[in-house]
């Protein structure tokens, strides 16, 4: 597999952890854009958006999109807004992680919200899910419904469907 496989998708829908055991599956490297920046800052993301500020989180997930044009064969977990980062292109397969909004806040849970400071709001997030997942459906190359799936079950899928 020469291309990058990019997962995108809103919060909880399981990027990481399905990347992590695609990766795994394909014997291939895993990267995480959020951990990315957290290594380079030294720092928890809610710690970075409180610090400082959305935009400047932005501006370091527009680095990273940048840097993975450089990259091949890579399967790579991304946060949830690095979809506007992204671009389509011939080095990659977006793969966007599908599910209800509802069903993605039950799976995150008080642990889940502590950690991600777009989510700290129930009907902010709600409208954050609204306005976005249009744009996901759109930059995605396959679209995957996660629910009631496990990982296991999703990357069996998922290799079926990269051939
Ligand atoms: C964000 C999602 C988070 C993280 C940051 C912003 C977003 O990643 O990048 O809190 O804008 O949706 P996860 O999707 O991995 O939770």
């Amino acid at each position: 597999m020469s291309k990058n496989v990019i997962f995108i998708g809103f919060m909880g829908c399981g990027k990481s952890t399905v990347g992590k055991a695609l990766a795994k599956a394909l014997k291939t490297n895993f990267l995480d854009t959020d951990e990315l920046i957290k290594q380079r800052l030294g720092k928890e993301i809610r710690e970075i958006f409180a610090e400082f500020g959305e935009d400047f989180f932005r501006k370091e997930e527009q680095k990273i999109a940048q840097e993975l044009k450089c990259l091949n064969g890579v399967v790579i977990a991304t946060g949830g807004g690095f979809y506007k980062a992204l671009q389509r292109d011939e080095n990659s397969l977006i793969i966007y992680l599908k599910a209800n909004f509802e069903f993605l806040h039950n799976r995150l849970g008080k642990k889940g919200f502590a950690k991600r400071p777009l989510f700290k709001d129930k009907e902010k997030a709600r409208k954050l899910f609204e306005e976005r997942f249009m744009e996901y459906e759109k930059k995605a190359h396959l679209i995957i419904n996660v629910e009631g799936k496990t990982p296991k079950k999703l990357v069996a899928e998922l290799i079926k469907e990269l051939g």
